[in-house]
């Protein structure tokens, strides 16, 4: 926010592509300011936002836009501006009022290097979680005219970054609700229990398919209570976000996001955009899970349009004027039945025509499913023998931070802290048993697997040797990746394709 006062008529011109609500600042600030007891110079101001052609959006650049012209004017010495970034929308009385993304505007002054920041006591709390800078709350445009001065009012403490508890999970960290559901209320379905766990521990895409009532969207919502906390890294990333959307962010919360929207969603939903170039769904589950229940349901245009951020882990969201960028590294997980009547696999209970099969073949786009990792089907036949269950969360939850540890530990060497973001140069230099490799080879030649499709068998394979604690990938574990990719189940009524090349 730049500020010039000179001599001429009076007036006040905001420019650089403010907005309706930045262009009424101009009321809020001098009416505040007067309240305040400060003058409102009878002078010609001219404001100017810059990069001037990014457009300025909201009333969170008020307490600046004021601080800014009190200094211009001389009412308060301009060295302190130096040091001091502002945040926060003017009340007529001069209240500093709370005002949307300040952890994420805390997140941008650490990284400017600026020492301090001052805003609303409230959003002060959420800056406070941002290490490396002092949240300095100040409730009035007085108190932060007093700050800027020099002075500290008895009012302004300046609160220090918040103690952030050590990365390791604390259980009553992981969110609410999420001890009531247990992969232990799961019964039989052995093999997509497996699936999940696999896919918890290598962060992998998981499609699960099956028939209706057999456990798929209980088994979906049992992924988060496997998956080890965030770590104090991902919490900011995760805060920053709820910040920018405009959710109160007043602790650094270690649960993984798990979002689960309706089939109905549009794309800009799904993937932001629109109107005010907002985050969407696959923006609020970065580094947690984007659920996608019923995934035939989902329009195929809105399917396609999570292909870009599920390769990049990122999304560029072009705006009239510039590209706004939004982390979008989540683990897809999805589930639906097989096929219109839902027995698809069942044997005999399939009432399908052709046809129709057809059809909803098309739905689900061959590049989507190309980029989900594991394929795990369920099965009717468990529960109806009254299976018992085959994991508990707690067991689930101490495999997959083992397996992650493994991970951690080759981090360094090999660029990625997680086997589903291994990159094509750490897999190839992978330690892969011939046997296995000549399976990989083979299962290419045959054409079952694209390019992309052997490095996502990789990673899964490389999974699997991790739960097993074995440095290299075997044949075993190749073998296994190939079936989970394949849609394999516990007890196959026909064999796939898969298994008979693997023969
Ligand atoms: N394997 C299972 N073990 C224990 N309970 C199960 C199992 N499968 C289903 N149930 C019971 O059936 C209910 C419905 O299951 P769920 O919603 O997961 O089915 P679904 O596979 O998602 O079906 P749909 O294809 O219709 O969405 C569950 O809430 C649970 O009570
Ligand atoms: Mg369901």
């Amino acid at each position: 926010v730049e500020v010039d006062v000179r001599r001429g008529l009076p007036a006040f011109t905001i420019i650089g592509l403010p907005d309706t609500a930045v262009r009424e600042a101009r009321e809020r600030v001098r009416t505040a300011m007067l309240n305040s007891g400060f003058a409102f110079p009878a002078q010609r101001v001219t404001v100017s936002l810059a990069p001037s052609d990014l457009r300025k959006t909201g009333p969170g650049l008020d307490l600046a836009l004021a601080c800014a012209l009190l200094c211009a004017s001389g009412q308060l010495p301009p060295a302190a501006l130096e040091s001091h970034a502002l945040h926060g929308e003017l009340a007529l009385d001069g209240t500093v009022r709370s005002a949307r993304g300040s952890l994420a505007i805390a997140d941008a002054v650490a990284r400017a290097g600026l020492p301090r920041l001052v805003l609303s006591p409230r959003d002060a709390a959420e800056a406070a979680l941002v290490p490396g800078i002092g949240a300095v709350p100040a409730r009035t445009l007085r108190d932060a005219a007093n700050v800027l001065s020099g002075r500290s009012p008895s009012a302004c403490d300046e609160r220090a970054p918040q103690h952030v508890p050590p990365d390791r999970a604390r259980e009553g960290d992981r969110g609410t609700g999420e001890r009531a559901v247990d992969l232990a209320d799961v019964r039989g379905q052995a093999y997509a229990v497996r699936a999940l766990i696999v896919a918890a521990a290598g962060g992998h895409n998981l499609l699960l398919s099956g028939p209706p009532g057999t456990g798929k969207t209980m088994l979906a919502h049992r992924l988060p209570g496997i998956l080890p906390a965030l770590t104090t890294g991902e919490a900011l990333e995760v805060a920053r976000v709820s910040s920018v959307v405009g959710r109160r962010v007043t602790s650094l919360s270690r649960a993984r996001p798990f979002r689960a929207p309706h089939h109905s969603i549009t794309p800009a939903g799904l993937i932001g955009g629109g109107e005010r170039g907002a985050p969407g769904e696959i923006t609020l589950a970065h580094n947690g899970v984007l659920f996608l229940d019923e995934l035939s349901e989902f329009a195929p245009a809105t399917l396609d349009a999570l292909r870009q951020p599920l390769e990049e882990g990122r999304i560029a969201l072009a705006r009239a004027r510039h590209t706004a960028t939004y982390p979008a590294r989540f683990q897809l997980l999805a589930a639906t039945n097989p096929c219109p009547c839902g027995y698809r696999g069942e044997e005999g209970r399939c009432s399908c025509s052709e046809q129709q099969l057809q059809r909803w073949r098309r739905r689900l786009s061959g590049p989507l499913l190309d980029r989900i990792d594991i394929h795990a089907q369920l099965t009717s036949e468990p529960q109806a023998a009254g299976a018992a269950a085959t994991a508990t969360s707690s067991r689930a939850r101490a495999q997959v931070r083992e397996a992650r540890e493994r991970q951690a530990a080759r981090a360094a060497q090999v660029g990625a802290a997680l086997n589903a973001h291994l990159g094509a140069r750490a897999l190839s230099a992978l330690r892969v048993d011939d046997a296995a490799g000549k399976m990989l080879d083979r299962a290419a030649r045959e054409g079952l697997l694209s390019m992309r499709g052997q490095a996502r068998v990789l990673r899964v394979a490389r999974t699997l040797a991790d739960l097993a604690h074995s440095e290299r990938v075997g044949a075993e574990h190749l073998g296994t990746a190939l079936t989970l990719r394949g849609g394999g189940r516990e007890a196959p009524t026909q064999p796939s394709r898969l298994r008979r090349a693997r023969a």
